[in-house]
């Protein structure tokens, strides 16, 4: 028997390449390789890249050019930029680095496997269609050994939304979302390998419209299905688009037990003028108001959301009316970044903010998010929540998990196991975690 050939994967970017990573390997996994965490041991390295911001397309050039010595070490070893870089570039990724054999965009992970094997062969191979075909379709099933108890299931890709800064529908193409039967046998499959907890990923997945038993299911029919697969406890889902946020959908964060009180939506702007610019479909105010709703609906929800500072043409004024939203909303999370220019959007083309304004208003924005989050967490102190635990803390005896609204909880109770989902009172808040005793 040979020996197994090694895989290293690097991954950059959101959750979605998290999951696409783990796919990759699997898919793989069918030619012979096991993953390894160490690039010189490697037969193959895959960077699974992110283009989000500006510079990422530089980053992975440097990155490439740091593996020659390897190359020059071991002719056999493959490279392979996967990804939203690998979608955007493809073929001059070849044209500059020529050590590169492979180029996979992000619909055609399901081509891997016979890429490979043209590159085996010596040639480049390279796949940057956005293919009829569903990739899922065709993607192997994951294998079925143990594995943590929390994991990302992707049910909708793409985007149709074309934010005038945004790249995604460019490198994701546009809005897919996987069928519902589909969705339920993956997760079962999960479940049944100690899984209890899955974060269902979409770029917009309150979008979700997978064709099911009837006829199209909305996101929240999916959650309510689940939710009813024995030993999975929680279900998140990540990212959603307020002009997405159906009835229905507000509606089960009130009353499915299983869907866990935490919600990201990302907002960018509080100012309806940039808002409007940013092609974002919705005011400040409707957002305002959308919230009320879903906290009326679970009113101890904990909200997150995305900011960018800095987009074109902003003003203090406008910047001023995003610090009101977030005053007005009370987030417990948030990402925010400074606007960075992306060649091919509609944005690029406009008047730029200098980069120190964009830069000043970003910690500005930075400090009043820290101090929400701060408060939200303190505010956790004497409650009873539940605490999934993932895995040892630093202390001896002490087991580190996520709480149902995301928080960090450390837990000092030398029998507990990673997969316990347990109910506890948290009895202090630190910098970045919660400390708790078990009820
Ligand atoms: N589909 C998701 C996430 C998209 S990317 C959504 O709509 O929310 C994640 C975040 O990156 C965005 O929410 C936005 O805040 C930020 N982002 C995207 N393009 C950007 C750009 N050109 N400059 C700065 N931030 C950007
Ligand atoms: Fe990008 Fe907007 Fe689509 Fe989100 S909704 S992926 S920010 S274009
Ligand atoms: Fe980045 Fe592509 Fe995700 S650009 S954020 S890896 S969808």
């Amino acid at each position: 028997m040979t020996a197994p050939k090694k895989l290293f994967i690097k991954t950059y970017g959101c959750q979605m390449n998290v999951y696409d990573s783990e796919r990759m390997a699997e898919a793989l996994g069918g030619q012979g390789y096991v993953a390894t965490d160490r690039p010189d041991d490697a037969d193959m390295i895959l960077l699974n890249t992110c283009h989000i911001r500006e510079k990422a397309a530089e980053k992975v050039y440097s990155e490439l050019g740091r593996f020659r010595g390897l190359k020059a070490e071991k002719p056999d070893l493959k490279i392979g930029v996967a990804g939203c870089v690998a979608q955007a570039e493809g073929e001059e990724i070849i044209r500059r680095q020529p050590l590169v054999d492979l180029v996979v965009g992000p619909q055609s992970y399901h081509r891997l496997p016979e890429m490979e094997a043209r590159a085996r062969n010596g040639e480049k191979a390279l796949e940057t269609d956005f293919p009829e075909e569903d990739k899922f379709e065709r993607l192997k099933n994951r294998p079925r050994a143990a594995r943590g108890p929390t994991a990302f299931l992707t049910v909708q890709e793409g985007c149709d939304k074309f934010c005038a800064f945004c790249v995604v529908p460019y490198t994701r193409g546009a809005e897919v979302s996987r069928p519902a039967g589909r969705v339920l046998d993956e997760a079962r499959g999960l479940v049944e390998r100690g899984v209890r907890e899955i974060t269902l990923l979409g770029q917009n997945v309150n979008a979700y419209h997978g064709a099911g038993e009837g006829g199209d299911w909305s996101l929240a029919r999916l959650i309510r299905e689940l939710a009813r697969i024995d030993g999975l406890e929680r279900i998140r889902y990540t990212t959603s688009h307020p002009n997405d946020m159906e009835d229905d959908l507000i509606a089960a964060h009130g009353d499915c037990a299983a869907l866990m009180p935490y919600l990201h939506l990302p907002v960018q702007s509080g100012s309806d003028r940039i808002l409007k610019r940013m092609n974002r479909k919705h005011t400040a105010e409707s957002y305002v108001r959308l919230i009320e709703r879903i906290r009326a609906a679970r009113p101890d929800i904990l909200l997150s959301g995305d900011f960018i500072t800095g987009f074109p043409e902003e003003t203090d004024a406008d910047f001023q009316a995003t610090m009101d939203l977030i005053e007005a909303v009370n987030y417990g999370q948030a990402y925010s970044f400074r606007y960075s220019t992306r060649p091919g959007t509609p944005a690029a083309e406009r008047p730029q903010v200098p980069d120190e304004v964009a830069t000043d208003r970003l910690h500005r924005l930075q400090a009043l998010i820290t101090r929400q989050q701060r408060a939200v967490q303190d505010a956790m102190v004497g409650r009873e929540v539940g605490v999934l635990f993932e895995k040892p803390g630093r202390q001896p005896g002490q087991m580190v998990g996520k709480s149902d609204h995301l928080h960090a909880v450390h837990v000092q109770a030398p029998d507990l196991a990673a997969g316990d989902l347990r109910r506890v009172r948290i009895t202090a808040s630190g910098a970045n975690s919660l400390a708790g005793e078990l009820l």
